[in-house]
């Protein structure tokens, strides 16, 4: 089957098996690696992207189900070289021990801030409650999201 998506701000046709996971074609035939898979079975949260802006589990999305869409992943966050707000945060907060459950939480954390600017700490957390870390202990993921929230309303950004 043929579906036509928008992945990181570029359109493109893929040809997909009707079966055919969104994960697979994102980090198989793609090689968006960036997207990672953990668990597989919608309980790690580490295959987060957005589609049409909402946090979606690659591992649970089919293809086809998101035939017509605007797909984001980790690699579409930073602009023209540059880290977007919540990348900084994560680095500057010490958010990123491994690495590997990262993307998960930024695409996820991307949509609270896009939805709710201002989220309070329980918010934060209440969103955030679907990814997992076997790091960091969430406390300065918290912090990050806390810190990129803060700079949003510092400089008036309306979407990051
Ligand atoms: S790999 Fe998708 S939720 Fe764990
Ligand atoms: S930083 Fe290692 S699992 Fe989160």
């Amino acid at each position: 089957m043929k579906v036509e998506l928008t992945i990181n701000r570029r359109k493109g046709i893929f040809e997909v098996e009707p079966n055919e996971l969104l994960i697979n074609l994102l980090r198989e035939k793609i090689r968006l690696t960036g997207t990672k898979y953990g668990c597989g079975i919608g309980m790690c949260g580490a295959c987060t992207v957005l589609l049409d802006g909402e946090p979606v589990l690659a591992c649970l999305t089919l293809a086809v189900d998101a035939d017509g869409g605007e797909v984001e992943t980790i690699e579409g966050v930073a602009r023209e070289g540059k880290l977007d707000d919540l990348q900084e945060a994560f680095l500057e907060e010490g958010a990123v021990q491994c690495g590997y459950c990262t993307p998960g939480f930024i695409m996820t954390a991307k949509a609270l801030l896009n939805e709710n600017p201002s989220p309070s700490e329980d918010e934060i957390r209440g969103y955030l409650k679907g990814n997992y870390c076997r790091c960091t202990g969430y406390v300065n993921i918290i912090k990050a999201v806390q810190r990129a929230a803060e700079k949003r309303k510092r400089i008036g950004k309306q979407e990051i």
